[in-house]
């Protein structure tokens, strides 16, 4: 039997190809390989779909948060409260950009930030507030922009892994999408996510102009008049060719993302009676980036990495987002206090297969490769 991957982009591509190719030919005959028409078409359907004013097409995700915190007066001297349970990218633009994250420990349900926590970590050199949208769960951002605003925050959202997710803060239906409720939001096209380029890519969106007017100076050499430069930038665009794939791609998200959804529930009936796996809410608006589970009884000291080697002993790839919290990255280790919730989930989250057209039968495989791994 075939081995079963983390992730399958090949259903996707075999769908797109065609369509694909002829947006990269198109930009190969017109040889307008940087900040060419693809990137502004981009950059205004993205700036459409999310309902912002602003999208600046970046180098990637990580380039997104680094120039968003800048554009929003981020720097030395300041410090970013965050989650400590994400990828290093999040924290990594903070100290990239001379300021101190403050982690916050996270809700175990969620393996979002705990909200109720954040009061507590504001100091008077506090000026922002980093969520992470985590595996495509929206953060409880109601509550968080209240305690932005009251103690005078700014917001960058991390929406590398939640592209096209929607959050109803107040319960009324009307849902918005991630990275249109704070400041600004960093978005992520690296090929594995979402809406996934096939290279890197980035995009920070915002509806404030001088956010955005300083973005995009920041991207090009601090420049936007050509040989002028007025600040230190960095050499960040988006690719023309990336532009074109995500062109042929934003369309399709929704349903992506549905199917994504679909995936899920399947899942969550397929292990719910299984002892010790806890599965994860289905929220609205939530896009499973990763279908994350607990395992709740196994031994803290290796029993979830032994379940992953039975797992791909059986042929089933299973993986560990984050096994590590990123305060206890050797980059880090003793510098910040200890956050207890993210440290025992670092021991006992799974990631199982997900991708949007992966069908019932590969599900029952994987659910009973975890079962026969406990
Ligand atoms: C939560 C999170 N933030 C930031 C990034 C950085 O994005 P990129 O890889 O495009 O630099 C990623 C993904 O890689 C991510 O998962």
């Amino acid at each position: 039997m075939d081995r079963i991957p983390i992730l399958n982009l090949k259903p996707q591509l075999a769908a797109l190809r065609a369509e694909i190719q002829a947006a990269m030919d198109e930009v190969l005959d017109a040889t307008a390989f940087i900040n060419g028409p693809a990137v502004r078409a981009f950059e205004a359907s993205a700036a459409q779909y999310l309902g912002v004013k602003h999208a600046v097409g970046l180098n990637s995700g990580t380039d997104a948060l680094v120039i968003g915190l800048r554009a929003l007066g981020i720097g030395p001297g300041d410090e970013v409260i965050t989650s400590p349970f994400s990828f290093f990218a999040t924290a990594e633009s903070i100290s990239t950009v001379g300021a101190t994250p403050v982690f916050v420990d996270i809700d175990g349900e969620s393996f979002n930030i705990d909200v109720s926590l954040i009061e507590a970590a504001i100091t008077e050199r506090t000026k922002a507030i980093l969520p992470v949208h985590l595996f495509g769960r929206p953060a409880e951002m109601e509550a968080l922009l209240s305690l932005a605003n009251k103690h005078n925050l700014v917001v960058l959202e991390d929406c590398a892994q939640s592209i096209g997710a929607r959050y109803d803060g107040d319960g009324d239906g009307a849902r918005h999408q991630t990275g249109s409720l704070g400041d600004a939001g960093a978005f992520s096209f690296f090929p594995t996510k979402n809406l996934g380029a096939y290279g890197d890519g980035g995009l920070l969106v915002t509806d404030r102009d001088d956010v955005a007017q300083t973005a995009r100076k920041l991207s090009n050499h601090g420049s936007i008049e050509r040989y002028r430069n007025e600040i230190l930038g960095y050499n960040s665009r988006l690719d023309s060719l990336q532009a074109a794939v995500l062109n042929v791609k934003l369309p399709h998200l929704d349903a992506w993302n549905e199917g994504r959804r679909a995936v899920a529930g399947r899942y969550n009936e397929l292990l719910g009676d299984i002892p010790g796996v806890v599965t994860p809410q289905i929220t609205p608006g939530h896009v499973f980036h990763q279908y994350t589970v607990r395992l709740a009884g196994v031994d803290p000291a290796g029993g979830r990495d032994a379940v992953v080697e039975r797992m791909a002993a059986a042929g089933v790839s299973a993986m560990v987002y984050y096994p590590l919290p990123q305060d206890e990255l050797p980059v880090y280790a003793g510098r910040f206090p200890a956050c207890p919730v993210s440290h025992r989930l670092g021991a006992e989250v799974l990631s199982l297969p997900i991708w949007p057209e992966l069908d019932g039968e590969t599900q029952s495989r994987v659910a009973s490769a975890l079962a026969a791994a406990l």
